[in-house]
């Protein structure tokens, strides 16, 4: 699919936010190709090395970085994403930091006629619970020699929409191995995707799905459903740890897992509210 390309030389499954710095440092892709300053956007705390770079214009320090080769680039930032890239240290409140997402969601507003959008004076705190996201979780290119990162978001956020952007500017990422296309690469464009879903419009962000917030649970109901883990758990795994996956003795294999799903389910009940009331079990039964 990627012939010719970097992505055809190292491509990983994604992990955990205090790896962004280190996987982006390693990969071959930056090991074996030579890679803009703009890379690091997304893949490290940029908010001071960039206005220290700008003497306190964002903007600035983002477009010194861009343009530099990433290995020296690199040498400015110590630390992957933190606190202070989502919020403000004084307030707490939610804020954008990346230029790539001021410019890309302003360029958004326009084509829906706002113009001069500003994001951290404009957006609803629900939207926001979304848009911290959608600073690093979107698609992307680098613009001319300046390798400016650019949302390709000027006619909206559709598939269709970015593939119409890139045909009108003339962008291609590289020409294929094997068959000389001019093509192009998608990169994680989870916002884009979300918005066009039933969560968005409903109102439901990125934050209330990957990092809800917690109750703890305690007391008399969370002892019954660990007692009820503990025993459909055992249950289960004397089936799974049974090499015969069942043959010895299947209505007992049968019965024992139809205990297990009992007490598991009998755990889960035990943790809802009492005002909850239990939805209707299969088949209509009480
Ligand atoms: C500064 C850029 C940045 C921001 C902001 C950001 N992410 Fe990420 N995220 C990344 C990168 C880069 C990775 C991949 C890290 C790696 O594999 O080394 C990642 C990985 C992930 C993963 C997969 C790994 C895991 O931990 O399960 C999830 C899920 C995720 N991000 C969700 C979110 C959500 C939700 C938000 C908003 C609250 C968010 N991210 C904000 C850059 C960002
Ligand atoms: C617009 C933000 C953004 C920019 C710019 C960006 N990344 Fe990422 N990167 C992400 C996000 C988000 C993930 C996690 C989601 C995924 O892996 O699909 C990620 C994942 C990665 C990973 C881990 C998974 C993998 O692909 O092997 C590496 C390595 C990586 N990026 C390297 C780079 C390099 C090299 C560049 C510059 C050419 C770059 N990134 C530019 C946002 C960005
Ligand atoms: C309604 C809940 C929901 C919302 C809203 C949501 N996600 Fe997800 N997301 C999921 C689920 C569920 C998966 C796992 C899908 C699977 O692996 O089968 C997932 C997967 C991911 C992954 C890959 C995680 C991994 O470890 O491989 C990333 C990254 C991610 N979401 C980022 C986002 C971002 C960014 C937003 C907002 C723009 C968002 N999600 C909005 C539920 C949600």
């Amino acid at each position: 699919m990627w012939a010719g390309y970097a992505f055809a030389t190292d491509f990983r499954s994604k992990r955990g936010h205090a790896y962004l710095l280190a996987d982006q440092t390693f990969t071959e892709r930056v090991q074996q190709f030579k890679q803009p300053g703009t890379c690091i956007h997304c893949h490290a705390s940029v908010y001071v090395p960039y206005m220290k770079a700008g003497n306190g214009d964002l903007i600035k320090g983002f477009e010194y970085y861009n343009q530099m080769p990433y290995p020296e680039a690199r040498k400015s930032f110590t630390h992957p994403v933190v606190c202070i890239d989502r919020h403000a240290p004084d307030t707490m409140a939610l804020r954008i930091t990346r230029p790539g997402f001021l410019e890309g969601i302003r360029a958004l507003k326009a084509s829906e006629g706002v113009s001069d959008y500003d994001v951290n004076t404009m957006a609803s705190r629900q939207e926001m619970r979304g848009f911290v996201c959608g600073q690093c979780h979107v698609e992307y290119y680098f613009k001319g020699p300046e390798k400016r990162l650019t949302y390709p978001w000027s006619k909206g956020l559709k598939v269709d929409q970015i593939y119409e952007y890139y045909r009108e500017v003339g962008f291609t990422d590289w020409t294929h191995a094997e068959t000389g296309a001019p093509t192009l690469k998608a990169q994680h464009p989870e916002f884009e995707m979300w918005n066009q879903g039933i969560h968005a419009r409903s109102g439901v962000t990125c934050s209330d799905c990957h990092m809800p917030y917690m109750r703890g649970a305690s007391g008399p109901p969370m002892t019954a459903a660990l007692e009820f883990q503990r025993h459909g758990q055992f249950y289960l795994d004397f089936v799974e740890s049974e090499n015969s996956n069942g043959f010895h003795a299947p209505q007992e294999a049968t019965r024992i897992l139809g205990e297990a799903i009992d007490y598991l389910r009998q755990g889960q009940l035990a943790l809802r509210p009492a005002h909850v009331s239990a939805p209707p079990s299969p088949g209509g039964r009480p």
